[in-house]
């Protein structure tokens, strides 16, 4: 057995999956045997969930059972982790729909707002969209559906991997969740968009990109929305939510961060390559997450939240495939410390 240490378990293979595959060289995400490109925008969450389930799911009726007090947090993943938390089920839409609707109702007390009750008849992005917002419309919601189809799922990422782990032992389903969630909050996996957001404001005006970027990278900061662990050119994922938020833009939906995104990302490629020349540091989904939710309406502090409510679809699909074909994960560890003499 190769024994080679792999810090980060870069490149380790630890489970065989049918769900997704991401190929970083060529940019390329498959999702339920379809490329990603294709997928979004022609495939609802719901058709989706019922492709990786093989089988149909009403999350009209799971949402509205979900509707009930939330745990009052001041962080959006925070609260999401503990209201999963206190969930007893092991059925997968209940706690899908679970995220969904305490997202929403989490954002709305946030701001002050009552939360909305579900609508079982509207699609689960449509209903998210109007639990968040209060606004019904066709455009976004379909540009958000697209966006919860695109981050279904990716692989073995940090969030997927804890849910793997967590199942693995024969834990239940909202104990691989709930961990899944803590690991999606970290800014290194989920919790970039956010902070996409507050840099284009920062940034202003095209024109003010490479100055105020170059001053990032002269402090030693990273810029929010670009690299990837895997990828080693654009995220295909980018390419998907920028044509989206396209789409929104030729439905007469005012996406006034497009133009300025394009510069900064443009300006962000170019400084991140002549820094790093042998790493290409290109963007990631985040980038233009960013630019879409905020284009649909959301408020940047249920970014996260949201990205939670998209790939919760993948984190039940994989506790599912990890039951049914996988292996206690438990990998090793080199021992670095002192020996008894
Ligand atoms: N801005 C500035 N520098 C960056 C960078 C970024 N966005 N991404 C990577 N780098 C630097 C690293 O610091 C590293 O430099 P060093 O060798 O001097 O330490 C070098 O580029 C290579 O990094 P790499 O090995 O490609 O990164 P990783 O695989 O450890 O991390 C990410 C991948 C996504 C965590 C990283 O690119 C990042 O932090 N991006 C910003 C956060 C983000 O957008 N997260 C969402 C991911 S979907």
């Amino acid at each position: 057995m190769d024994s080679a240490l792999k810090e980060g378990l870069e490149g380790v293979v630890v489970a065989r999956t049918k769900l997704s595959h991401v190929d970083g060289e060529a940019g390329r995400l498959v999702i339920a045997g379809e490329d990603v490109e294709r997928l979004a925008g022609a495939t609802t969450y719901e058709q989706l969930w019922a492709r990786l389930f093989a089988g149909p799911a009403d999350f009209g009726s799971a949402r509205r059972a979900a509707f009930r007090e939330a745990a009052p947090q001041p962080d959006g993943m925070d609260a999401l982790r503990a209201t999963i938390a206190a969930m007893s089920t092991e059925d997968p839409v209940a706690v899908a729909a679970a995220v969904a609707v305490h997202a929403a109702a989490w954002s709305r007390r946030k701001r002050g707002l009552e939360p909305i009750a579900p609508d079982a008849k509207l699609s689960h992005a449509a209903d998210y969209l109007r639990m968040v917002t209060g606004e019904v419309h066709d455009a976004k919601a379909r540009a958000l559906d697209a966006y919860l189809v695109t981050v279904s799922d990716h692989g073995m990422n940090a969030s997927t991997f804890t849910a793997r782990v967590i199942a693995s032992t024969g834990s239940d389903l909202v104990s691989a969740v709930t961990g899944a969630i803590g690991a999606l909050k970290g800014p290194l996996h989920g919790g970039a968009p956010g902070p996409v957001l507050d840099m284009l404001d920062a940034i202003g005006e095209p024109a003010r990109a490479m100055e105020w970027l170059s001053a990032e990278l002269a402090a030693g900061r990273r810029i929010m929305g670009m690299g990837h662990r895997i990828y080693r050119v654009r995220d295909p994922r980018a390419a998907v939510l920028e044509r989206e938020v396209e789409k929104l833009e030729a439905a007469g939906v005012s996406t006034r961060r497009l133009k300025l995104a394009r510069a900064v990302e443009k300006a962000a490629a170019e400084l991140l390559a002549r820094k790093y020349p042998d790493r290409a540091l290109k963007a990631n989904v985040e980038f233009y997450t960013a630019v879409l939710l905020d284009a649909v309406g959301l408020p940047r502090e249920v970014f996260s939240p949201t990205f939670a409510v998209g790939r919760v679809l993948g984190w039940c699909a994989h506790v599912d495939e990890q039951r049914k074909t996988g292996r206690l994960i438990r990998p090793a560890s080199e021992y670095i410390g002192a020996m008894p003499r």
